[in-house]
């Protein structure tokens, strides 16, 4: 039988399926019931020293739907413009202690996040580790709100910056630290690069995408509407997929060596698989707990276990990153395909075969 387990930066998940950070990590309440619930471990609400400066707004969500008629009530993407928590930093860490207490064997990691000064970090670390948590994950992501306040996302695009908060908080940390990345920048690979070079174990990708989520046409105002007036906010769930699984593979192939945790619009075993065969060791969902509920944990676990059966793979590290070496270049796959219709010609010349008009009239048509 498939074992689902797995160790990364020495912390033993019993799955790989982590809660993102997010309403499902919101308190200690519900981070036991995810753990109940069979979670391999959960990544908190962020939480920062001060949470009075954290405002959050109503309504702070907007969802996108599926536009065929067949589907209509179907979400196939979710925007907020939520802040990082708001409930205060020494009830998270007494919330983060008792959760340890009861779950030691359950994989807890603190999103953490700060401005832009060493002694803010190191005490954020410090503090935070003291509960007994197993690792951090520092949020260097968060593409709304807090980059005004010159945190988050705007952190997170400036390799520079990214490189220094990494080293204070691998000075401070005595458990392995996750850099979380933004994907609203050019090239991902870059800060990924420099979290790495400054020491960090792991990369989280992808947070999520700037977006606008719609426009009411009797209003014309932006959605979530607050007071009239909206932000361009964070968009996820299922229609992020392919540009996660695109940031994912290229964070896996810049950072050899590096543990991956990916995310972005998980909700089956089999979007959760194809994050593993791109290099992640770790899948984390938010938006699909949000929408299905804790209990999609069940399904998650039973799917892949279902395919490393079907596969015949033992232990989930076997597969991890078994698809990287199929991406390689527009010039490589023109030379494969040249490659292989020389090798089918030659075929159909020894097999005395005529080719035709019409393969020659399929050739210029996939040559566009
Ligand atoms: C409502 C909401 C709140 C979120 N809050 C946080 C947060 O506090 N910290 C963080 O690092 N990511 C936060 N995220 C981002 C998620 O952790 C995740 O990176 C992103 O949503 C993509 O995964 P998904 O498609 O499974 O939701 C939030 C996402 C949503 C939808």
């Amino acid at each position: 039988m498939a074992d689902l387990s797995i160790t990364v930066d020495g912390m033993r998940f019993p799955n790989p399926f982590v809660l993102a950070s997010g309403p499902p990590g919101t308190n200690g309440k519900v981070i036991k019931r995810s753990f109940e619930l069979g979670w391999g471990g959960i990544v908190c609400k962020t939480l920062s020293l001060e949470n009075d400066k954290v405002h959050n707004t109503v309504p702070r969500y907007g969802k996108y739907y599926h536009a065929h008629s067949t589907a209509k009530d179907q979400v196939i993407g979710f925007q907020n413009i939520e802040l990082i928590s708001d409930r205060p930093f020494d009830l998270w860490l007494d919330e983060l202690a008792d959760c340890k207490r009861e779950y030691p064997d359950r994989m807890l990691i603190a999103s953490i996040m700060e401005e832009y000064d060493r002694d803010r970090w190191i005490e954020i670390v410090e503090r935070t580790q003291a509960t007994g948590i197993d690792g951090f994950e520092l949020n260097l992501s968060c593409p709304h709100g807090l980059p005004e306040r010159r945190m988050g996302a705007a952190m997170g695009q400036d390799p520079a910056i990214v490189a220094e908060v990494v080293g204070w908080a691998k000075e401070a940390a005595r458990v392995p630290v996750w850099a979380k990345m933004t994907p609203n920048i050019t090239d991902i690979t870059v800060p990924a690069k420099a979290a790495r070079g400054a020491g960090a174990d792991g990369i989280s990708a992808i947070n999520t995408i700037l977006a606008v989520v719609g426009i009411d046409l009797d209003s014309f105002r932006p959605m979530p509407t607050v007071e009239g007036y909206s932000e361009p906010g964070g968009f996820s769930g299922e229609a992020v997929r392919p540009l996660a699984l695109r940031q994912v593979m290229e964070c896996a192939r810049a950072c050899p060596g590096a543990t991956i945790s990916g995310m972005g619009g998980v909700e089956t075993a089999e979007d959760a698989v194809q994050f593993l065969l791109v290099g992640a060791q770790t899948v984390q969902v938010c938006t699909g707990a949000m929408l299905h509920g804790y209990e999609i944990i069940q399904p998650l676990c039973e799917g892949l276990e279902a395919f490393m059966d079907r596969h015949g793979f033992a232990t989930v590290e076997e597969f991890v990153g078994k698809s990287l070496p199929y991406f390689t270049t527009h010039a490589d796959l023109v030379e494969r395909q040249r490659a292989a219709k020389r090798e089918k010609a030659g075929q159909s010349n020894r097999d005395g075969m005529w080719r035709g008009d019409i393969s020659a009239e399929t050739d210029s048509l996939a040559a566009n």
